[in-house]
């Protein structure tokens, strides 16, 4: 999984900290552009998956547009070389600085939440003296069978507007002279491997697309958000999630119209098995149970498994010994600072350095300084 030919660079850098593997990542990217590619598909990297520059300078000379739900994010998209055209804007609570921002850059499309969001973009660019193109994200109530966390399609879940105010978002849409409907934007959840699920959302779109013409309003694009999950069980035996059944499923069910454009927004899937946490053991200390390995990494550099109980795959880098039960856990100062509970691992020792797998995604963006600990670095194959 990890090259041993980089292991001497990789124990030269100060613990811990972010390995993106390149390589794997161009190989990743290759499979989205040509998968996608067989049906004229648009791929927004999501960007809040991961924000390295080099990670980002990858998504820029692949093509790829961008999926922002910052102000940040849109002027980070613009000053990296994403072309604003290709830029999405998405977020329950944009902020008036934050639209500013990104009627600025000229974006391709704020995709609205809530109808107070729609009059806001209205009001503020009519003062710009623009028009923006917007695309309503409707909350299509699939279930994505995922951690309820990471879901966001379900109609008791924040995100979207319901299909019980389409006839208010219709009537305002007509009215308010400083937008322009383009389109209609979804995103169900995050890490589905289920392909029915997909199914479901396509054919819902289909439906609610069907209202939008029957009301004569033409759509020039339909969003379908991310979602794509990967094998965090075994990143090792599928490195590269499956695009070819991913773009397939979409292809199969949903219905365009003649010249409808169809965007994806992917992040977990372009980045998270190219990524990962580099830490060093500090102490092994015998537990009641179990002994713990206590790692200079924890909770503030990937704070997934914390968060949500999720399971990340270990490595130890540095150890062929005979394999011991461990719990492997963090620094920080809270119980939940735990990696993983009861794993057999290679016998370890204060030194050993262990690699935690598929972090690329929701790793280093989601870190923290907690504890006044220092901000994670990430380093690609060629920064090492
Ligand atoms: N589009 C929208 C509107 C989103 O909210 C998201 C993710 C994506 C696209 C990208 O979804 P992806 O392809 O990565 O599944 N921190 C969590 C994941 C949160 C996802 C938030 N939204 C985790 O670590 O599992």
């Amino acid at each position: 999984m990890i090259d041993r030919n980089i292991l001497s660079k990789l124990s030269n850098k100060k613990t811990p900290f972010y390995y993106y593997d390149t390589s794997l990542l161009r190989r990743t990217i290759e499979s989205i552009k040509k998968e996608s590619g067989k049906y004229g598909y648009h791929v927004h990297y999501a960007l809040k998956a991961n924000t390295h520059d080099a990670v980002v300078k990858e998504m820029v000379s692949s093509g790829f547009g961008a999926d922002c739900v910052s102000g940040n994010e849109v002027q980070y998209a613009s000053e990296m070389g994403i072309p604003s055209e290709r830029i999405a804007f998405a977020g329950v609570g944009k902020t008036d600085e934050e639209i500013l921002t990104a009627l600025r850059v000229g974006i391709f499309s704020f995709n609205c939440e809530s109808i107070p969001e729609i009059e806001v973009i209205n009001e503020l660019a009519a003062k710009e003296g623009v028009v923006a193109p917007i695309a309503i994200r409707i909350n299509p109530d699939v279930d994505p069978k995922t951690h309820e966390y990471i879901t966001t399609g379900l109609k008791d879940n924040k995100f979207g507007i319901n299909h019980w105010d389409f006839d208010v978002v219709a009537s305002k849409l007509k009215k308010l002279k400083n937008i322009r409907l383009t389109g209609i934007h979804f995103h169900v959840g995050s890490q589905i491997t289920d392909m029915s699920v997909f199914e479901q959302l396509s054919l819902k779109i289909n439906k609610i697309s069907a209202w939008f013409k029957d009301n004569d309003f033409q759509l020039q694009h339909i969003n379908v958000g991310g979602g794509l999950g990967i094998n965090y069980d075994s990143p090792a035996s599928e490195p590269i999630a499956d695009f070819a059944a991913y773009f397939k499923a979409f292809h199969e069910y949903i219905q365009l119209e003649e010249g409808q454009e169809l965007h994806f927004e992917l992040g977990r899937s372009v980045v998270a098995q190219c990524g990962h946490l580099i830490s060093k053991v500090l102490y092994v200390k015998q537990g009641l149970e179990t002994q713990f390995m206590i790692l200079d990494a924890g909770m503030t550099e990937l704070i997934r498994p914390a968060l949500y109980g999720a399971h990340h795959d270990i490595s130890v880098l540095t150890s062929e010994l005979e394999e011991e039960k461990y719990d492997v856990v963090g620094p920080v100062c809270e119980s939940s600072d735990v990696f993983a509970k009861g794993v057999m691992l290679p016998k370890s020792q204060r030194g050993d350095i262990i690699a935690i797998h598929s972090s690329g995604a929701y790793g280093q963006t989601m870190a923290s300084s907690y504890n006044m600990r220092d901000l994670v670095l990430g380093y690609t194959t060629e920064e090492l």
